[in-house]
């Protein structure tokens, strides 16, 4: 696979416009990933991070989220907890995808920077606002501090600037139920809430943003997003180092003294990124050779972040999305009406094709440079 930096590389780096943006996240590994790139990225001005419940316990997010912050060297982003569990049903998570603490395989120092005394929803709101028409929020994780966002302040569609979901599936298959995404099954009656006050018919038009509905990446384009060992290799060399992070000459994937799940031999000099890349990443790479069929990583929340610093990673359509509350089998389906048999006005923008290559190597220049630079 050809890599071309200058391809990779937006005007960024030429001083234009920079994101200011808040995140809500259930860290997760490749949430983690997601907040890594923001932080790697010159066009990203990462404002605050919002945890909820999701891949793992609300508490263990915002624990994950600040160490790795820490990790990354941005101790300085206020991190707040929100809600800790879903609006009307009993919190479900998966230890058996992000790992029991939620990083998989990956041990990072205890979280020193504080948490913010803020709630979360609170947080959105005051930040929107305080700039309004200035702040994108992606959202990773359940829409359950989001609904409670927008339910205070009615206003929120007007105050921010753009919305980025990671959530649903438009026209594929589900990876919760047959027909249903983790992060609206986790809390559907959070998801019916955000799409229908975010896409009201002139909510969050205006002016200078003619057509600003949410825009929704769902698996059919997220799971193009196939984190692959080759990746971590490329990352891994623009850091000056080996895949598991080991560097100058050290047990390069040698047995030995490794962390749990095979990791870096204990005592060799390491990229601690890296190395945190690697032992989240092995983890979620062994979940995916179970249970999808290939020995990778699916990184949805990266390719939503990043299409909230350029949107055109991705071509989208709108149209009108609901979710399905009472399915017996069905619950937790975002149903997108193509043929608009509703009439109803299109509420959401939904990603229908992705620039995964142009991605990807963005991905890897970005973060690797960070991992560079953490040496
Ligand atoms: O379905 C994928 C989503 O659910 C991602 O955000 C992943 O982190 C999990 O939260
Ligand atoms: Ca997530």
């Amino acid at each position: 696979m050809a890599y071309d930096p200058v391809v990779s590389e937006p005007a960024a780096k030429r001083g234009t416009q920079r994101t200011a943006m808040i995140v809500d996240c259930d860290t997760g590994i490749d949430d983690s990933l997601a907040l890594l790139y923001a932080v790697a990225s010159p066009d990203c001005d990462l404002v605050a991070v919002t945890c909820t419940a999701g891949n793992v316990d609300a508490r263990q997010v915002a624990e994950n989220t600040r160490a790795v912050l820490e990790l990354a060297g941005r101790s300085d982003v206020e991190v707040a907890i929100g809600r800790e569990t879903p609006l009307a049903r009993k919190l479900i998570t998966t230890p058996e995808t992000h790992g029991p603490r939620g990083i998989g395989y990956a041990e990072l120092p205890a979280a020193r920077m504080p948490l913010s005394s803020r709630f979360g929803p609170d947080l959105i709101v005051e930040e929107a606002r305080r700039r309004p028409g200035e702040l994108t929020l992606v959202t990773l994780a359940p829409l359950t501090n989001v609904a409670l966002a927008v339910l205070r302040e009615p206003e929120l569609p007007r105050l921010l600037r753009r919305v980025v979901i990671m959530g649903g599936s438009y026209r594929s298959a589900g990876n919760t139920a047959p027909t249903t995404e983790w992060n609206v099954n986790v809390d559907p009656e959070a998801a019916r809430i955000v799409f229908e006050a975010f896409g009201d018919e002139g909510s969050n038009r205006g002016p200078d943003r003619p057509s600003a509905l949410p825009t929704a990446l769902g698996l059919d384009v997220t799971e193009r997003a196939r984190f692959l060992p080759e990746h971590l290799a490329r990352l891994a060399a623009l850091a000056g180092c080996a895949p598991d992070g080991s560097m100058g000459g050290g047990p390069s994937g040698s047995s030995g003294g490794r962390s749990k799940g095979g990791g870096a031999a204990a005592g060799s000099a390491i990229n601690a990124i890296v190395r945190y890349l690697a032992d989240a990443l092995r983890f979620y790479m062994e979940f995916h050779s179970r249970y999808d069929g290939f020995y990778g990583a699916f990184i949805h929340d990266p390719l939503a972040l990043a299409t909230a610093l350029d949107p055109t990673l991705v071509r989208t359509e709108a149209v009108t999305v609901d979710v399905e509350l009472a399915g017996r089998l069905t619950t937790g389906e975002t149903v997108a009406d193509w043929r608009r048999v509703w009439g109803r006005p299109p509420n959401v923008d939904v990603a229908v094709e992705a620039e995964i290559d142009r991605f990807f190597d963005r991905f890897v220049e970005r973060v690797g440079a960070l991992a560079a630079g953490r040496t």
